[in-house]
């Protein structure tokens, strides 16, 4: 049988991603918004790039929630993006609205599916969504740490010079400002970067990366970045379609691990078919731990004001 993703939102992210999706002939999408004719323009234009592709895949953009019916993966982008000077926690009240009604949506039109939930601030609208939906909570999983991770990556290849190929990086918590990335798993063809730069050097980077989707909004003064969110999400797309056990931080939710209960927060996962099909408990420092802490209390303080 085909496999189906709806992508929830044709704005930057949704579009970019469903583009992704179709150019690699790995699933048919059907791009979901409300605007009417933004779904159908775009997801008729990507269709007729296809042939150039060489791929099957189709494309249908619509304007009708109920067409996600039969989805393997719903994935949630919809909502407002931030403005230069906004944080994403800023975007709270406006985007529960929408996440909670697609999520209800999700419940009644794909009740198999998994959901990936991308729309700010992430972590929470993943707690709300598994909230809404009432899926088991390994169906339910957050876009974020595949994201912080790469940014990490990217500015390591920047200072150090070397290809990010030869990165690797991790980042744990919240996706937000006080996101937790981890030096002592961050490596170079698996030397620490604790060993290549100064510690100011490395501050510098963590706090480059912690404002990394903001240094992209301030630039762009109109939206928020779109292709690393995009190729991100698709990556937990791939690693669940094809059963990858992808090992990569996503925000999931915790049942006790890392000392934390009942709340979506961003650990490292293995993604497969059944979607979170494990979270990886590492062993923190002190200092590791007080950081992550202070991430999930940032997270668990917005939830509370939610559910
Ligand atoms: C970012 C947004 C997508 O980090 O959260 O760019």
């Amino acid at each position: 049988m085909r496999r189906k993703v709806t992508v929830i939102g044709a704005g930057n992210v949704g579009a970019t991603l469903a583009q992704y999706i179709v150019m690699d002939g790995i699933s048919d999408v059907v791009l979901y918004d409300i605007v009417e004719g933004l779904p159908q323009g775009k997801a008729l234009d990507i269709l007729e790039a296809t042939p150039l592709y060489n791929v099957s895949a189709t494309i249908e953009g619509v304007n009708d929630l109920s067409r996600m019916e039969g989805s393997d993966i719903v994935v949630i982008t919809a909502g407002a993006a931030r403005k230069p000077g906004m944080s994403r926690d800023d975007l709270l009240n406006t985007n529960a609205s929408v996440v909670r009604t697609v999520s209800r949506e999700i419940k009644e039109h794909c009740p198999d599916s998994l959901v990936i939930v991308v729309t700010n601030p992430m972590d929470v609208m993943a707690q709300l969504c598994w909230h809404v939906t009432g899926f088991p909570h390994q169906r339910v999983m957050g876009m974020g740490g595949i994201l912080d991770s790469v940014r990490f990556r990217t500015f390591i290849s920047m200072e150090l010079g070397v290809s990010v190929q030869d990165t690797e990086a991790l980042v744990l918590g919240g996706h937000g400002d006080q996101m937790v990335p981890l030096p002592r798993f961050t490596t170079v063809r698996g030397i620490p970067i604790t060993h290549l730069m100064s510690k100011d050097r490395i501050n510098a980077l963590i706090e480059r990366t912690r404002k990394g989707g903001a240094e992209i909004v301030s630039l762009l003064k109109t939206g928020s970045a779109f292709y690393a969110p995009a190729s991100a999400t698709y990556q937990m797309i791939r690693a669940i379609l094809l059963d990858e056990k992808r090992f990569v931080p996503a925000a999931a939710y915790l049942k006790g691990q890392y000392g934390v209960k009942g709340l979506f927060v961003g650990v490292p996962v293995i993604l497969g078919r059944e979607g979170v099909e494990e979270i990886v408990e590492l062993s923190l420092t002190d200092d590791e731990r007080e950081a992550f802490y202070r991430s999930v209390d940032a997270v668990r303080s917005l939830v509370e004001k939610l559910i």
